[in-house]
């Protein structure tokens, strides 16, 4: 049964930094046979005030209803969209609304938005870290990005340096979901599954070290050496696309997950390279 609660009255919007707005909402993921309820993850897009003309950068659409459109334009000009292989599917309302803006994106997104008619007049394509945004892109100077090559979303990590915030959708969840069904008058501890997950899907739980090492970083050379350099930017707080924020100790957080990566020696076997390397293939399908 859906909520009759709006998903408008269900979305949550937060300021918690000068430069930074939040924006939350309900979502259920991993339903076999689209059975929707399964898992309550909950998705959050950020709006990155880039400068005093306050254009603004978008970083992983949710979808957009009143007082999302309503909350943009009181703090300016969508210049810049971002979206991965995981978190594309809102991106067409923001065409819509913002025709003018430049989709940044991994390569092979564009070309799949394009199959669903969804066009953009400007776009990046980020395919590695030779050719980060914030070096062609105009107005991105408060960011550093990377890409986690060996990632199967092929997802960037992006740090507001004013702030210390890394800001990212799939590569660091931080359940539970509490901020993102705060209006939704559901509870997280509601169902086996929600339950179970909610409890385990945070940085210093081996079952998402797990998840991360086997089903998520397919090459564990340059998992490695990306997750080091974000280990480097020393960031205080984490905006996740599924969870709540962490305010503070993200680096260290960082540190945990992602430790197995950084401590490697080995990789996977190939076999289960490949088998990584043909799931993102589906994402891209
Ligand atoms: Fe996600």
């Amino acid at each position: 049964m859906s909520n009759p609660i709006s998903l408008d009255q269900q979305t949550v919007i937060r300021q918690i930094d000068p430069q930074l707005h939040v924006f939350a909402q309900p979502f259920n993921r991993f339903a076999p046979f689209g059975w929707r309820h399964f898992c309550k993850v909950g998705i959050r897009m950020t709006a990155v005030v880039l400068n005093e003309d306050k254009d603004i950068l978008l970083l992983y659409p949710i979808p957009l209803v009143p007082s999302i459109a309503e909350k943009l334009r009181s703090i300016g000009n969508v210049k810049y969209i971002h979206a991965d292989l995981g978190h594309y599917m809102s991106v067409g309302d923001y065409v819509t609304e913002y025709p003018k803006a430049t989709l940044i994106c991994p390569p092979g997104l564009m070309e799949k938005l394009n199959r669903k008619g969804i066009k953009f007049t400007s776009a990046f394509q980020h395919a590695d870290n030779l050719d980060p945004p914030e070096r062609f892109l105009e107005g991105l100077d408060s960011l550093e990005t990377r890409v986690l090559r060996g990632f199967i979303t092929y997802p960037t990590a992006w740090y507001h340096k004013p702030s210390r915030t890394l800001i990212q959708s799939d590569l660091m969840m931080n359940m539970p979901c509490d901020e993102q069904y705060s209006r939704t008058g559901e509870s997280t501890e509601r169902g086996p599954i929600t339950r179970t997950f909610n409890q385990k899907a945070n940085p210093y739980n081996i079952w998402h070290k797990i998840m991360i090492w086997y089903a998520a970083g397919f090459q564990v050379k340059t998992m490695r050496e990306d997750a080091i350099h974000i280990s480097k930017w020393n960031f205080e707080r984490v905006i996740p696309s599924h969870g709540d924020l962490m305010m503070n100790g993200g680096t260290d957080a960082w540190k945990e997950l992602y430790r197995w990566y950084i401590d490697s020696t080995q990789g996977h076997s190939s076999f289960w390279e490949r088998a990584l390397l043909f799931s993102r293939r589906i994402f891209l399908g």
